[in-house]
């Protein structure tokens, strides 16, 4: 939520803030802003809207004089998305500006008490009482009066801060939001993920909670909160430039749709040696794991929907209670949780709030937490007890595809891993698993090609004001990820149903024309799907099926696109391809912005 950048060094700084944030702008696009110290005076430019307003404003960065400064694109928490709340913020006499992603939560608090002092705030915004309460604490050392005015912020901050007085530095800062350093020749940034620097420099450094990096244009430092140096190891960033770039396609999320079978490839093949699924990440001994008498799976959104494929999964292969949870539902409501229960956190970005609470959470009530994380070093990643990687590469579009996918070859591994541990899965199985498993990245690749009746069948509901998603069983959890897929970036509504709860209730929103998406894998359950199809048909709807080409008699209940036939465990990953095609194209007929829908951002990092 919210992305930051800042750069110093001997070239112009606009054209590196505006790439940077074009990088960024997944993380936030209602408004955006640079600050540059021109070498006599610190001059902001904002503006409501995409960053292509910005950058219209600036000339393309023409406009932006001076070799340090800092640039923010924004999700907007305090303060409705315009010119006057955008960031960066600047004190009172314009001293001072600062950017921020976060939420400082006792900034009413700070903002009465500078009200009082007869300081006049501009901006709704909570990050202005930062610029403020630096202005108003300076006594010339701008690193001592950061760190007095963090001893005043509760919350949570990744801060770039730069002055009229110090053209020779920025400050940077973070507490539990992201906060990279990037370490280039004579020229050094501040970014909040990887993807903003990477045509730049790949040796980066890591702040870690408190921790303050003082940036010149041949160094930077970092030191504590007591003015110790930290020393830190650089880092050297693995993800190929290209991987952040759209590389010719339209839009981000269906490149990332078209990389699925090699994320899964990726993610799977390190891990299966001599036809041994290995999870060296898993430091829990074998007595330790027969020791879990329960599975606490917590996450959200789409890595909710991967947490809730576990459960059927899990259960029915490890023979273990699984509950999943709702990251921001857990936090709440007392959870009966202790060290007989593993826990297991699932996040793209590693930085969801939500979730980073939950999984503290849980720590706290002494759970053992693995952590299924894409994004190397985030905050999720670090501090659970063993985390797994997905090997996605970076995702920028906001709708998940390929970190969903990556994240659910992580669950079959795991099934794999502890069912042959707990020794639930015969060694027939686990052999017949493990090929199947093998060949998931060619059978996406297949569905792949056949995209164009998902693109028609797009092409005929696209106009639709509902659609609905049932399913059974396993087939229910991916029809949870189907509607959020469709409804976040085309705007439709849409609901998904376990196929068997719909006539309690919500058959009644069944109408003449109504598209119902039929997930029909579920083998053991085919007779009873279909009956529920048929309930809906006799009420007007038009019904997709999504079957496996084993059962071409299921093209006789309605329109059906089939899926390569693999085993019930692994066809969430096949079925799941269609379903984000079909979201895909009817966003794009519909002409939505595909890429940035609106009112969402990427990385969730407020409550
Ligand atoms: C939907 C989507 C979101 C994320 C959710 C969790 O397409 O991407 O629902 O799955 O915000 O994000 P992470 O996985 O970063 O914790």
């Amino acid at each position: 939520m919210c992305g930051i950048v800042g750069y110093i060094g001997y070239e112009q700084a606009g054209s590196f803030l505006l790439d940077g944030l074009e990088k960024l702008e997944y993380r936030g696009y209602d408004s955006a802003g640079v600050c540059l110290n021109d070498g006599s005076e610190l001059v902001v430019k904002k503006a409501k809207g995409k960053l292509k307003v910005l950058k219209e404003l600036t000339q393309n960065g023409k406009l932006l004089a001076g070799t340090v400064g800092i640039g923010h694109t924004r999700w907007a928490t305090h303060g409705e998305p315009s010119d006057v709340n955008a960031h960066p913020h600047l004190s009172k006499s314009g001293r001072f500006a600062v950017v921020h992603n976060g939420i400082i939560e006792n900034y009413q608090q700070l903002k009465d008490y500078l009200t009082s002092k007869g300081i006049v705030f501009r901006s709704m915004t909570d990050t202005e009482v930062i610029a403020q309460l630096i202005e108003y604490y300076y006594k010339g050392d701008l690193v001592d009066t950061v760190i007095k005015v963090l001893e005043k912020l509760e919350g949570s901050y990744a801060l770039g801060v730069i002055s009229q007085e110090n053209p020779d530095e920025i400050i940077a800062v973070r507490k539990e939001s992201p906060l990279i350093i990037g370490l280039g020749d004579k020229e050094n940034y501040i970014a909040s993920d990887v993807t903003a620097i990477l045509t730049k420099t790949r040796n980066i450094l890591r702040l870690e909670n408190n921790e303050i990096a003082i940036l010149k244009r041949d160094g930077v430092k970092i030191i504590d909160t007591d003015k110790e140096e930290v020393r830190k190891e650089i880092e050297t960033v693995e993800w190929d430039v290209s991987a952040a770039e759209k590389g010719g396609y339209e839009h981000f999320m269906f490149k990332e749709i078209m990389e699925q079978p090699k994320a899964v490839k990726d993610t799977i093949s390190p891990r299966i040696r001599n036809g041994r699924v290995v999870l060296d990440e898993i430091k829990l001994t074998d007595e330790q794991l027969k020791s879990f008498t329960k599975v606490n799976i917590l996450a959200c959104g789409s890595a909710y929907h991967v947490g809730v494929v576990a459960k059927y999964i899990f259960e029915k292969m490890l023979r273990i209670p699984v509950e999943v949870d709702l990251a921001s539902e857990f936090r709440y409501r007392d959870p009966i949780i202790n060290d007989k229960v593993l826990t297991i956190v699932i996040s793209q970005s590693g930085e969801t709030a939500d979730t980073k609470e939950a999984m503290k959470e849980a720590q706290r009530r002494g759970s053992h937490v693995i952590s299924i994380v894409n994004v190397v070093g985030s905050a999720i990643a670090v501090e659970s007890n063993d985390v797994i990687y997905t090997w996605a590469g970076p995702e920028i579009a906001v709708a998940t595809t390929k970190a969903y996918s990556t994240q659910l070859a992580v669950i079959y591994l795991m099934a794999l891993y502890f069912g042959d541990k707990l020794g639930t899965i015969v060694p027939d199985e686990y052999k017949a698993l493990v090929g199947e498993l093998e060949k998931l990245p060619e059978r996406i690749e297949k569905i792949l090609e056949h995209k164009e009746k998902i693109q028609y069948l797009a092409s005929k509901y696209f106009n639709s004001k509902d659609v609905f998603f049932i399913g059974r069983n396993i087939d229910y959890a991916l029809s949870l990820e189907g509607s959020l897929k469709l409804k976040e970036i085309s705007y439709i509504h849409s609901e998904a149903y376990a196929a068997g709860e719909l006539k309690h209730g919500t058959i009644s929103l069944i109408e003449k024309g109504t598209p119902v998406i039929a997930l029909v894998t579920h083998e053991e359950l085919i007779g009873k799907i279909v009956s529920n199809i048929e309930e809906v048909k006799t009420r007007g709807a038009e019904v997709i099926c999504i079957a496996c080409d084993s059962h071409p008699e299921i093209e006789s209940h309605g329109q059906t696109i089939f899926i390569p036939k693999s085993c019930d465990m692994l066809l969430p990953s096949l079925a799941v391809i269609p379903l984000q095609l079909f979201a895909y194209y009817v966003s794009s007929l519909k002409g939505c912005d595909i890429d940035k829908p609106r009112n969402l951002a990427k990385s969730v990092t407020v409550e």
